[in-house]
C-alpha cells in the first residue's frame, strides 16, 4: 500500500523522556547526561531524530532540576538549527514524562515518534522506518527483535516456574514508538495503570500495535557493561565513519 497524499503530508515529533536518575547505571549524573564517546548520550539520541528526515520537531524531557543544563548542552553541540527543539521539565515516572512532553506539542503535530534518551545509537533510517509505518496508516508502531534468550514465567511467591512462552511468538520491543497522536494522547489520558512502554498504554485501548524490525544497535543503556558496548560500537562507526 502506497502513502496517500493526504498521510504523506502528516507532520512528526519526537518526544524524548530522558527525566530519569539512571538508578542501574549507578551512582552519578541523571543518564541522560552521561557521556558516550566523550557527548552526553542524550545528544546522541536528540541528533538520531533531528537526522531523520520524517521528524521536524523534537521534545526533550528533561530532569526536572536540569532543565537550564540540557539546553545550555543542545545550544553547545551545534544541532541544526533547521528543526525546532523544545526542553520540558519531566515527572517522577517515565509515563508522566511522556505525558508532559506530549502537553508541549504544537496543534498541527499528528504523528509521535516517543523514543528514550537511553537508547543513543538508533539508526536514522529505524527512526524513518516506524514514522513511515504510522504515515501509512497504522495507529502504533514499535520496532521489535526476536529474543535470544528462552523465557520462564515464575511465581514470584516461589521462584518456581509456571510457564515456558513459546520464544518464536515473542519480540523484545524497543524505541521510538510511533504513535498516530489522537490514540497516544487518548492512551495517556484513559489509561492510569502503570506500564513500561507507550504501547502498552494503546494495548489497553484495544488498538492493534503493529511491530516492524528493529535493530541491534537501538539497545537500551541501562546497565554499566550496556554503556561498555555502547562505547564499543560508537568507536566501530566512528572507524568506519558512519553516522
Ligand atoms: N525517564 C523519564 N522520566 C522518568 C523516568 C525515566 O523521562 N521519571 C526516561 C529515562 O530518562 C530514559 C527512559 O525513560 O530515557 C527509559 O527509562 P530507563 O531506561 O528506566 O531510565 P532510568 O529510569 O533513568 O533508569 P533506572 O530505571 O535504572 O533508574
Ligand atoms: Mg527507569
Amino acid at each position: 500500500m502506497t502513502s496517500s497524499p493526504l498521510s504523506a503530508k502528516r507532520t512528526v515529533a519526537a518526544v524524548i523522556p530522558a527525566a530519569g536518575r539512571g538508578v542501574r547505571l549507578g551512582p552519578g549524573a541523571p543518564k541522560a547526561m552521561r557521556p558516550l564517546g566523550g557527548v552526553p548520550m542524550l545528544v546522541h539520541a536528540v541528533r538520531a531524530m533531528i537526522h531523520a528526515r520524517s521528524v521536524s520537531l523534537v521534545v526533550v524531557v528533561a530532569p526536572a532540576d536540569a532543565v537550564a543544563d540540557v539546553r545550555s548542552l543542545l545550544g553547545n553541540h551545534g544541532l541544526p538549527e533547521a528543526k525546532d527543539i523544545r526542553i520540558v521539565a519531566g515527572g517522577d515516572t517515565r509515563q508522566e514524562s511522556v505525558r508532559l512532553g506530549l502537553a508541549a506539542l504544537p496543534e498541527d503535530v499528528d504523528v509521535v515518534l516517543v523514543h528514550d534518551a537511553a537508547r543513543p545509537l538508533v539508526p536514522v533510517e529505524m527512526v524513518d522506518a516506524v514514522a513511515a509505518a504510522v504515515r501509512d496508516g497504522a495507529p502504533a508502531v514499535v520496532p521489535g527483535l526476536p529474543l535470544v534468550d528462552t523465557v520462564k514465567r515464575i511465581d514470584p511467591g516461589t521462584d518456581f516456574v509456571t510457564g515456558t512462552p513459546e520464544r518464536a511468538l515473542l519480540r523484545a520491543v524497543q524505541t521510538p514508538q510511533g504513535f498516530d497522536r489522537a490514540t497516544l494522547a487518548k492512551a495517556h489520558a484513559t489509561i492510569t495503570q502503570d506500564v513500561t512502554d507507550d504501547a502498552g498504554m494503546v494495548e489497553q485501548l484495544g488498538i492493534q500495535v503493529l511491530v516492524v524490525p528493529g535493530h541491534e544497535e537501538a539497545f537500551k543503556v541501562t546497565r554499566p557493561l550496556d554503556l561498555i558496548l555502547a562505547e564499543a560500537v560508537l568507536a566501530r562507526r566512528r572507524a568506519s565513519d558512519v553516522f
